[in-house]
């Protein structure tokens, strides 16, 4: 089956190369949501992360042109269309975090709701993220706003809201290498817990249109005649960002 592997980033990353030895490449292990029956759109999405251990073996011969690393699950109107929203609250991860604007240690991650839009990426500033500390998402559709809020602890430790440039029709996870002027390394596999995602309008298909590429989840049901969809997890595989068969640097795959 051809799946779109709609990675709004990449199209600007993609043109950055013919100017820019630097590589992106992405995980081929995610799952990839939608879109809904008829005019039904995704109005929330909430699921809990705990960041995997920070890549391993990632370097950089020059610290100006850092490595970095990043995780998400995002929503958009479109499978990859370089002119809609990415609403992608991220985790990044940097050998060096400060360029990031983010007081983590080097063996933290760092979190903020962040949005990719055409004209470039909106964010808030990233915050450290403890070592195996649970991180619980938002991503809800209020008054024609798209409203990401990232909580820990119980607190709410980044929180955005962007106009909502069409309705929401798909939800999908990747994570991401960006090698600056060394390599990403490897990173950990981890889950994506409790992902509930309501619609709309009812969609008792809606689980047809859930593609596992190289992910396993623990069954997408709903139990409500297809308004409100749940899986307990989604497990996410390690990737070797340094080895091409584990990665993707292109936008569309089959
Ligand atoms: C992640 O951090 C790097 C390194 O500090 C930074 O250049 C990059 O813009 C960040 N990525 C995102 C999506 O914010
Ligand atoms: C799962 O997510 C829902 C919100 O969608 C929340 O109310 C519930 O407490 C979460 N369950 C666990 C075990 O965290």
């Amino acid at each position: 089956m051809r799946y779109s592997y709609a990675l709004v980033p990449l199209v600007s990353a993609m043109q950055a190369m013919a100017i820019d030895p630097d590589t992106w490449y992405f995980g081929n292990s995610l799952f990839y949501l939608g879109p809904p029956s008829g005019n039904s759109a995704i109005t929330k999405a909430t699921y809990s992360i705990v960041p995997p251990t920070v890549p391993s073996g990632a370097k950089v011969s020059n610290t100006k042109d850092q490595v970095w690393v990043s995780v998400w699950v995002g929503a958009s109107s479109s499978a990859g269309d370089d002119n809609t929203n990415l609403y992608q609250p991220i985790f990044n991860w940097s050998l060096d975090q400060e360029s990031q604007g983010c007081s983590a240690s080097v063996d933290e991650w760092c979190v903020a709701a962040s949005t990719f839009t055409p004209s470039g990426q909106l964010g808030q500033p990233y915050v450290t993220v403890p070592n195996n500390t649970p991180v619980d998402f938002e991503i809800a559709v209020e008054n024609e706003k798209v409203v990401q809020t990232v909580i820990m602890d119980g607190k709410v430790v980044s929180k955005e809201s962007d106009a909502l440039d069409s309705p929401l029709k798909y939800l999908y996870s990747s994570n991401e290498c960006y090698t600056g002027s060394g390599n990403c390394g490897s990173l950990a596999g981890y889950y994506i817990n409790n992902l509930t995602v309501t619609l709309s309008a009812a969609d008792s298909k809606f689980d047809q249109v859930m593609a596992l590429n190289g992910v396993t989840d623990d069954g997408f049901t709903s139990s409500d005649g297809g308004l409100t969809w749940h899986t307990e997890w989604v497990k996410v595989n390690s990737v070797d960002f340094d080895s091409s068969s584990a990665v993707k640097s292109d936008f569309s795959s089959s």
